[in-house]
């Protein structure tokens, strides 16, 4: 059997970060060796908090290690709050929390772990940018030891905080312009495909008949999120932005990609954010540095989170 393809997950539970770290934590094809955690969907000590539990409720026996609390630069939008709620994971009740916080910051996690490992690491970002860009800085010896970075954020298209901005590029735009810069592989879900995986009703219905914890940790989620979702957007289920990295993951053939040049806007103005896609290839001396999604199997997708949901333990 090839060998397990070697994970940290850098994120900010979010209920969308939450489902994309059971997707990965009990799949046979990785070796998930941490969880950092990034000030995004809420501060970055509350999201810690949620990505503790959500590890001690499903057993999943990883290093979390809280990272950035603030941006590089500049400060970025407020924490979604109206999304993800008050504790940016509201919804599910965990037991009391036992599992205790591993005490490396998440930069020197990323940075110790690359440079121990024997092998390359696959990054999958699904919060700001900021831990990345920071180990990136600190210490560049770990660039050869980056496999790929599979990040949710960014649209060839259209913003989510702003016209031109996806959130989690726009709270840390000079992060995510180290990254996309950093000259290792870059995939990028962005918005365009991750708007076409909207967790509606019946997809909760179905997720429902999955009777482990993760189902019914899935559901929880999904309820809340779901509901939040239509309060602000109007939409009957919530993007599931950041699975979209593990689908990718998991089957590649699940999402097209295209490789273009990606620059990110840091200029501080109405476009400041924004993943400037070259999508039909017109700058053509421009280093193509990132794959980005352009289409997703929504049928695939929905089996793939069906089909992690059931590696858990039963109810
Ligand atoms: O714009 C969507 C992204 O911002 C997702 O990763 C969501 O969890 C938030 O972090
Ligand atoms: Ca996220």
């Amino acid at each position: 059997m090839s060998e397990k393809r070697r994970l940290i997950i850098d994120c900010d539970p979010g209920h969308d970060d939450a489902v994309a770290v059971i997707m990965a934590a009990r799949n046979p094809k990785f070796e998930l060796l941490g969880i950092t955690t990034v000030r995004g969907n809420q501060t970055v000590d509350k999201v810690t908090t949620n990505a503790l539990n959500l590890c001690q409720y499903l057993d999943i026996d990883v290093p979390v290690c809280k990272g950035m609390t603030r941006p590089m630069v500049r400060e970025g939008p407020p924490v979604e709050e109206r999304l993800h709620g008050e504790t940016g994971l509201d919804g599910p009740v965990f037991p009391p929390l036992t599992k205790k916080l591993d005490p490396r910051h998440g930069v020197d996690f990323i940075i110790e772990t690359l440079l121990a490992s024997d092998r390359p690491v696959t990054l999958v970002p699904t919060g700001a940018l900021t831990n990345i860009g920071m180990a990136i800085r600190k210490e560049p010896k770990i660039l050869p030891k980056i496999e790929e970075i599979v990040l949710m954020g960014g649209s060839y298209q259209h913003g989510n905080v702003t016209p031109a901005a996806e959130f989690n590029i726009l709270v840390d735009a000079e992060a995510a312009h180290i990254v996309f810069s950093c000259g290792r592989p870059v995939a990028m879900m962005g918005l365009d495909i991750t708007r076409q995986v909207l967790c509606h009703p019946g997809i909760v219905d179905r997720m429902r008949q999955v009777k482990t914890k993760a189902g019914k940790l899935f559901v929880e989620l999904m309820e809340y999120f779901s509901m939040t979702q239509k309060r602000v957007f109007g939409w009957e289920g919530g993007p599931l932005h950041d699975p979209t990295t593990m689908a990718y993951l998991i089957d590649p053939d699940c999402i097209e990609t295209r490789e273009m040049n990606v620059q990110i806007d840091i200029t501080g103005g109405p476009s400041h954010g924004r993943t400037n896609c070259d999508f039909f290839g017109l700058l053509k001396e421009a280093p193509k540095n990132a794959k980005v999604a352009i289409g997703i199997n929504v049928e695939r997708f929905w089996d793939i989170v069906e089909e992690s949901l059931k590696m858990y333990d039963p109810l």
